[in-house]
């Protein structure tokens, strides 16, 4: 039902995803996507999860503090879906229904790398979620930014107070790295692999070919 509005709308905008382990340098391929986009003509709307909202921004903090007591995995996951429910209907339908591009900073494929590949969840409870929240919608789009776990982890620990994920051990974000790459293989027509292990240089020029072959396409 969620895709049924967005589909058919002919003038509708993408949705674009950028996914990948702590350090991978989501941030900066980001600013090089907007701006790439924006110079194109396209309208452009530049949002994250878990967030985005007022609520879901209040959720971020539940999910990230380290002043709280260990959450179980189910809570965790329910609070990510929780987010997500806001996000889609109050910021990245309506944006999407009015022609803009949305440039996400994570969506579902952190749930399934996170709390499935890292926590261990079940893929099918997931995907139950997944379809109650968002019917068949999905990113028009997924980039990944892919680098070794050791470097990832490497470059956040010099940005100071680790919030409750980063704190996670190298065997987690090993097993969030090959979540993600594991999709990534089943689903070639949506995912783009970026090296992530070069200097920002080299990652924009890959982001920036990436979103000239799609642009040519859309
Ligand atoms: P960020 O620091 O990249 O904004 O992401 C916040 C953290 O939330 C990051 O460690 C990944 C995690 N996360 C999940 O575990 N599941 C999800 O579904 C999302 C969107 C993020």
């Amino acid at each position: 039902m969620v895709k049924k509005s967005v589909t058919d709308l002919k003038l509708r905008g993408r949705f674009i995803s950028i996914e990948g382990i702590e350090g991978a340098g989501k941030s900066t391929a980001i600013g090089v996507l907007c701006a790439y986009l924006e110079s194109q003509g396209r309208t452009v709307v530049h949002t994250r999860e878990p967030g985005g909202t007022v609520v879901g921004e209040a959720i971020r903090g539940v999910l990230l503090s380290q002043d709280l007591p260990a959450m179980h995995a189910d809570t965790e996951l329910l609070l990510m879906f929780a987010a997500r429910a806001e996000h889609l209907r109050k910021v990245i339908l309506p944006a999407l229904n009015q022609g803009k591009w949305v440039v996400c900073d994570r969506f579902t494929d952190a749930t399934y790398a996170y709390q499935g590949g890292g926590r261990g969840i079940p893929v099918s409870r997931i995907g139950l979620l997944e379809g109650w929240v968002q019917g068949e919608f999905r990113p028009d789009v997924t980039l990944l930014l892919d680098i070794d776990v050791a470097t990832g982890l490497s470059r956040t620990k010099k940005r100071g107070a680790a919030d409750r994920f980063e704190q996670e051990t190298l065997k987690f974000f090993d097993q969030v790295r090959l979540a993600y790459l594991d999709m990534a293989v089943r689903e070639p027509n949506r995912f783009y692999v970026i090296d992530a292990s070069g200097s920002p240089e080299q990652i924009n020029t890959q982001t920036i070919a990436v979103m000239e072959s799609l642009i040519a396409g859309f």
